[in-house]
């Protein structure tokens, strides 16, 4: 574990944040969807890390879930690793539950998985630096 990569906010309506949040004066670097999350994500460029905003691009998405459970708010942390494979068989072996046992492509095309709330008490994202 290296340093803190993102903090993701769920939110319901993107353009709508993105406009609040660059009036509050963050900086939005890039905005795209990630298909295979179902979500489209705004980034939010802050020194050495920066926050997600995270909309859902359809009714299965995990974020819609979470907007109905939850409501909007912060929905997971992240944080870099050096070698993605290693952290997770190293996590595996020490009981930690996961909640992807392989890597996924993420925003930006990075290798991440997510471990279980159960374990971490937070949805915790691993991002492969
Ligand atoms: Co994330």
């Amino acid at each position: 574990m290296r340093a803190l990569d993102h903090v993701a906010i769920a939110v319901k309506n993107l353009d709508e944040a993105i406009s609040l949040y660059r009036t509050m004066g963050f900086h939005v670097s890039s905005v795209e969807t990630v298909e295979e999350q179902k979500v489209r994500v705004a980034m939010l460029e802050l020194e050495n890390t920066h926050i997600e905003l995270l909309e859902p691009t359809s009714e299965d998405s995990p974020i819609s879930r979470f907007l109905e459970k939850r409501g909007e708010g912060l929905h997971h942390i992240a944080v870099r690793v050096d070698d993605i494979e290693e952290t997770l068989a190293s996590l595996k072996e020490k009981g930690i539950r996961l909640i992807d046992g392989v890597p996924r492509t993420g925003a930006g095309g990075k290798r991440i998985a997510f471990v279980h709330p159960k374990s971490a008490k937070v949805l915790l994202e691993l991002v492969e630096a």
